[in-house]
């Protein structure tokens, strides 16, 4: 498939879990894939997919603007705003200081990111913009305080940006549901470690909601990217979408 053949794509989060199955997926439709990680030896491990890597941390501002200078020469028709979740935790028992550093690689992040690439996107005459969110954009997820915050906020400035940018120039929100990833292994062994269960049975009870009755593989949620980033998505603009087994109740 070449539904991507002549695009340039910047994914984030390329190192790990659904970030890399998108750089991949992205790389098979035919993309040239520039894949953004800290960790230098995990991207590494996807040249072989013809994946650029591009060692950068999204909580740093100035060395992310200094790290995408050299690849700004073409433009970038595709960007994937993606990066680790935030901690788990209540809101009652979290600091005020703790939302800062989610909130500098979900949010400022994005959009310094948005900012270098949308005149390239504009001047090219095609541009998608997709953020892996999560589904607590429409249902907030017990326990999960300052992601239901921050998820909350890319929504917003997301739908907000869908209004403001030109023609051609789309953006869109994928949600993820339970999906097999580090992160989700990081979250169960968390809920695990404080009830007293195995990661076995706290998989099963997240189960019990998935009408699916099964994690979700990365490759899923990528192939959903995959359709918003190419042509023939031309017309959906400033959408969250699910891709999470039927778990969301809201319609
Ligand atoms: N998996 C799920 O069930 C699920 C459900 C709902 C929502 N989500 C959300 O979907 C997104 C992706 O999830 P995932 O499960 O694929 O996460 P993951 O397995 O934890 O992967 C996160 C990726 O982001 C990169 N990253 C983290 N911090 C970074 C930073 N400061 N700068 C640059 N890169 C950074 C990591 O690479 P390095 O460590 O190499 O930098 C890694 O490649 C997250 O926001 C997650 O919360 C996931």
């Amino acid at each position: 498939m070449s539904a991507l053949a002549g695009k340039r794509a910047l994914v984030c989060g390329a190192s790990g879990g659904i970030g890399r199955a998108t750089a991949l997926a992205f790389a098979e439709a035919g993309a040239q894939v520039i894949g953004l990680a800290r960790s230098a030896d995990k991207l590494e491990t996807l040249r072989a997919a013809g994946i650029e890597p591009l060692v950068a941390d999204l909580q740093d501002r100035a060395g992310l603007a200094a790290a995408l200078e050299p690849w700004l020469d073409q433009p970038i028709h595709i960007l994937v705003n993606n990066t680790g979740g935030p901690k788990g935790g209540r809101l009652l028992d979290t600091d005020a200081s703790d939302f800062l550093a989610p909130f500098e690689r979900h949010v400022l992040a994005a959009h310094q990111l948005v900012r270098a690439l949308v005149p390239g996107m504009q001047a090219a005459g095609y541009g998608r913009i997709l953020n892996v969110v999560s589904t607590s954009v429409y249902e907030p997820i017990p326990n999960l305080g300052v992601s239901n915050t921050i998820r909350a906020a890319v929504a917003g400035w997301a739908k907000s940006l869908s209004r403001e940018l030109p023609p051609g120039v789309t953006i869109n929100n994928v949600l993820p549901g339970f999906t097999d990833t580090p992160r989700l292994e990081a979250l169960g062994a968390a809920r695990a470690g404080r009830d007293g269960s195995s990661l076995d049975e706290v998989q099963a009870a997240w189960m019990k909601d998935v009408p699916e009755g099964r994690l979700v593989r990365p490759e899923e949620t990528a192939a959903m990217l995959l359709f918003l980033a190419s042509p023939a998505a031309a017309m959906v603009r400033g959408q969250s979408i699910a891709v999470d087994g039927g778990r969301l109740r809201s319609i």
